[in-house]
């Protein structure tokens, strides 16, 4: 063990396996109690806690010191190790078959009240108040725990990369947008005031031209930064696991990821069936309406268009009479105790989704409908294959529209009427995503992934006269309905480099000004290549059971990119402005 004996000879959970010896150990007063004049205390360290008694008459100096101790005061203590009498074993933890007699204690630290106590986790605490004493948080051990475990797991990550020839490689912090399509955040240059360097989004361009370099097989455990808004798994500063290699095949790089990840989760104690199931980004779309199925449930969206166009309900008729499509799901046994209110409130929540309205109804004991709009649904019960107790939900609108609402509404009718079982695991590529896509508010056609993406070889015909159909050869690793990872074969071609480019709309010039670095490396040998990224934060997030990202960072960001321990962002004086060519025309902050 690293550390000076003067300190501590033992960690509390080392100290535990060594009755009757003399241990000296060191950590936080964790717990204090006085039980008529015998001091008790329970000694934290990272390893775990362990019982200290200071016992007046056997050490009188030891127990001096020890009655004045409080709660998170950093102490080094020695004495021997006895087995506890058999009436004061505590079985709810490690150690407690064990206690420490205190000889000699000495008060390292001292510390202040706290703003929240560290010692009892079932005292629920702000969000803003935990990260504004962080390090208070981070000593609770269910936080301490998800750290912990992110540092097996990228070790984990790191082992397995090494071993198959991955070399990590460092690129720059300071450099030039990115092409992943978020907004950048920018550091003013105070060199050549009035030019910026953009925080990387990625370390995309550079990974491409360290395989023009021959590096072959390049990984980087990496900060990335998009300045986006903040959601539940996303965060402004988040953590790539970075890879790309040379002369492979979209599969070289899916197997490659399914190593990594049975890596991930056996680090963090859990069984991952390899291979992945494979499903194409037009199916995930039409069956489960998101390209990032949860498929830890079935419940496919099922079409009823045709049926509704003829049901005799004005709603649906008319919905299918202007083009749209009538459709839905089968939740199996959530119709059970469904009460009317709940039913309207199951229409509230459609609507707050984006959808014009919601039909639902229950299958009864006899195969018959309960609903309000019972009477114009014949014929679905059998068409959707629903049993009794199950609910069905229908919604009608344009494709576009009713498909995103009922793969949201999928997934919440999933976690709510606990469709989902506790500990399964479903992972699954998604593939063959459209290589472009419309959009509509700029009238053109834009990357669905990033402009270097390859086209799948036999859509190539259709570049030019039907971009929206050519599929590309991304992937992306979505498990349980998170997407952990994304990437794809790269355009290695010149030639058809430029013709992607014509297509989303980017000329010679502009090409040139964003990214002439990498297409000049890819016109001077350029080996065919591709990668992926997974998102570290997301994977350990899921590995740690938490829901959020920032659960399993140390230092996260608040919803409005603030971090409450340092309080950035933070204004600069008028000085450092100066120096940058900078003025502030924003209103002060208040
Ligand atoms: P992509 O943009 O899909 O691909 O990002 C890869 C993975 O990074 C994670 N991720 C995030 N995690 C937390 N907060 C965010 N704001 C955030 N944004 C993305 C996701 C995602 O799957 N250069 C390409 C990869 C490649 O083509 O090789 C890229 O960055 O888990
Ligand atoms: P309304 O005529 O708007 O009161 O709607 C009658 C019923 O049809 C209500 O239960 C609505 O929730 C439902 N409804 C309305 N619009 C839609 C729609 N676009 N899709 C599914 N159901 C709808």
């Amino acid at each position: 063990m690293i550390g000076a004996e003067r300190f501590r000879s033992h960690t509390c959970a080392g100290a535990a396996e060594e009755p009757g010896e003399q241990v000296r150990v060191a950590g936080w007063v964790h717990r204090w109690r006085d039980h008529g004049g015998v001091v008790f205390i329970d000694l934290r360290d990272r390893s775990g806690i362990l019982q200290l008694v200071f016992h007046p008459e056997e050490s009188p100096e030891a127990h001096a010191v020890g009655r004045r101790l409080r709660a998170e005061d950093v102490v080094s203590a020695q004495g021997a190790l006895r087995d506890r009498s058999p009436d004061t074993v505590n079985p709810r933890i490690p150690t407690g078959r064990v206690e420490l007699q205190v000889e000699e204690v000495e008060r390292l630290a001292e510390a202040d009240a706290l703003p929240f106590p560290v010692e009892d986790e079932a005292v629920e605490v702000g969000e803003e108040l935990r990260l504004t004493y962080r390090y208070l948080d981070m000593r609770r051990p269910e936080r301490l725990r998800a750290l912990e475990l992110r540092g097996a797991v990228t070790r984990a990550i790191r082992d397995v990369l090494d071993d198959e020839g991955f070399l990590e490689v460092e690129t720059p912090v300071l450099t030039r947008s990115t092409p992943e399509g978020a907004r950048d955040f920018l550091v003013p240059s105070r060199l050549q005031p009035g030019s910026f360097y953009a925080l990387p989004q990625s370390p995309q361009l550079f990974k491409q031209v360290l395989m023009v370099g021959g590096l072959e097989r390049y990984y980087q455990i990496v900060r990335c930064f998009r300045d986006e808004d903040l959601r539940a798994d996303r965060q402004p500063e988040f953590t790539q696991v970075d890879i790309e290699a040379s002369f492979v095949e979209p599969e070289d790089i899916q197997a490659l990821v399914e190593r990594l990840l049975t890596a991930a989760f056996a680090a963090a104690g859990l069984e991952l069936a390899t291979p992945f199931l494979r499903i194409p980004h037009a199916d995930a779309v039409r069956r489960y309406g998101t390209d990032r199925p949860d498929l830890r449930t079935g419940m496919e969206i099922q079409d009823w268009t045709d049926a509704a166009a003829a049901s005799g309900f004005g709603v649906l008729e008319k919905v299918v009479a202007g083009g749209g499509v009538v459709r839905g799901v089968v939740v199996p046994g959530a119709g059970a105790g469904l009460s009317r209110k709940d039913g309207d409130d199951l229409v509230v929540e459609a609507q707050e989704l984006g959808a014009g309205g919601l039909v639902w109804a229950i299958v009864e004991d006899d195969g018959s409908l309960r609903s309000p709009v019972a009477r114009f649904l014949d014929g679905l019960v059998d068409a959707f294959g629903a049993a009794p107790g199950d609910l069905i939900a229908l919604v009608a609108d344009a494709e576009g529209a009713a498909q995103p609402v009922l793969g949201a509404l999928r997934e919440r009718y999933a976690t709510r009427y606990g469709l989902l079982a506790e500990g399964a695991w479903a992972p699954v590529w998604v593939v063959d995503f459209p290589l472009v896509a419309w959009n509509e508010d700029e009238k053109r056609w834009d990357p669905t992934h990033h402009p270097f993406t390859a086209p799948r070889p036999e859509d190539l015909p259709r570049l030019d006269d039907q971009p929206g159909s050519v599929r590309s050869l991304a992937y992306d690793v979505v498990l349980n309905g998170v997407e952990v990872g994304g990437g794809s074969i790269r355009i290695h071609d010149r030639d058809l480099q430029r013709r992607a480019f014509e297509v989303i709309g980017i000329g010679a010039e502009e090409a040139e000004a964003k990214f002439g670095f990498l297409l000049r490396a890819l016109r001077m040998g350029a080996p065919p290549h591709g990668g992926i990224a997974l998102g570290l934060d997301r994977l350990v997030m899921l590995l740690a059971g938490e829901r959020s990202i920032r659960d399993v960072i140390a230092f996260p960001k608040t919803a409005t990119g603030a971090d409450p321990l340092t309080e950035a962002p933070a204004p600069v004086d008028a000085t450092q402005l100066r120096e940058l060519g900078l003025r502030s025309v924003a209103p002060p902050r208040s």
